[in-house]
């Protein structure tokens, strides 16, 4: 079992096979905390793996948090580490999709897969103590899941409600935020921060600079909150 961010309120464990909450699932909770405005409202977490954004929801207050996840691994996951921290998530098998009908929302959070994916993924060779590829896998232009979550953003939330997701710049930040306007809510980035290439991403640096997704030699990438408003 590896703990990760014990700053947080309750460290929370992802368990092998389950992603292991990294910057991105940080980032969102600092958002969540700072923009969020989570105290009463009902949450999902779409994408939960291990849990910690669905945990941190109910930490700040949330008055429920149902939280999805595609993988039962990591379903139970999230339950146990939900009971560990003394808090009510109601974790349900299915995909960001089968939350639409538990919805509407007044608080939609999502750290989906989001990394561009090369024809010749299946050959690369990273660490299984990061997860299972499902969690970060989303097809050539990482937009796989991102594009449905934001073309359903409204559909998701209720009048007022508010969606954070988190993403890579190289899954297309501004495409997002086109789509979510389309969808009528306001969005906009409200969080950025630059981070180091993990195992995923340095395994895909040759194929991405040879496709003009990388300039030459860089080893870094930008990750975003966006929140979007229905009003
Ligand atoms: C990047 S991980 C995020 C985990 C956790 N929320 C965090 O921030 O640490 C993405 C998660 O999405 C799940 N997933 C992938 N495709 C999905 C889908 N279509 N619907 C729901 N969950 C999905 C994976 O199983 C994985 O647990």
């Amino acid at each position: 079992m590896t703990i990760l961010y014990p700053d947080l309120e309750s460290s929370v464990a992802a368990v092998p096979g389950v992603y292991a909450p990294q910057q991105d699932s940080q980032l969102l909770i600092e958002a969540m905390t700072i923009f969020g405005a989570v105290p009463g409202r009902r949450v999902v977490d779409l994408c939960t793996g291990s849990g910690v954004i669905a945990i941190s929801a109910a930490q700040l207050g949330a008055d429920s948090v149902t939280a999805f996840d595609i993988c039962p691994k990591a379903v139970r996951c999230a339950a146990d580490n939900a009971e560990e921290a003394g808090v009510g998530v109601e974790t349900r098998l299915g995909t960001w999709g089968d939350a639409l009908a538990a919805g509407p929302f007044d608080l939609v959070v999502s750290n989906p897969p989001y990394v561009p994916t090369s024809p010749d993924a299946h050959l690369e060779e990273i660490s299984a103590e990061v997860g299972p590829s499902t969690a970060w896998n989303a097809g050539v232009d990482g937009r796989q899941v991102l594009n449905p979550l934001c073309d359903s953003a409204a559909e998701f939330l209720s009048n007022n409600g508010t969606m954070l997701i988190v993403q890579s710049e190289f899954s297309d930040t501004d495409q997002s935020l086109s789509r979510l306007r389309s969808a009528g809510l306001d969005a906009d980035v409200v969080l950025r921060q630059v981070i180091p290439f993990g195992p995923v991403l340095s395994a895909r640096a040759s194929w991405m600079e040879r496709i003009g997704m990388l300039p030459a030699g860089r080893r870094e990438e930008e990750i975003v909150v966006i929140r979007a408003e229905k009003r």
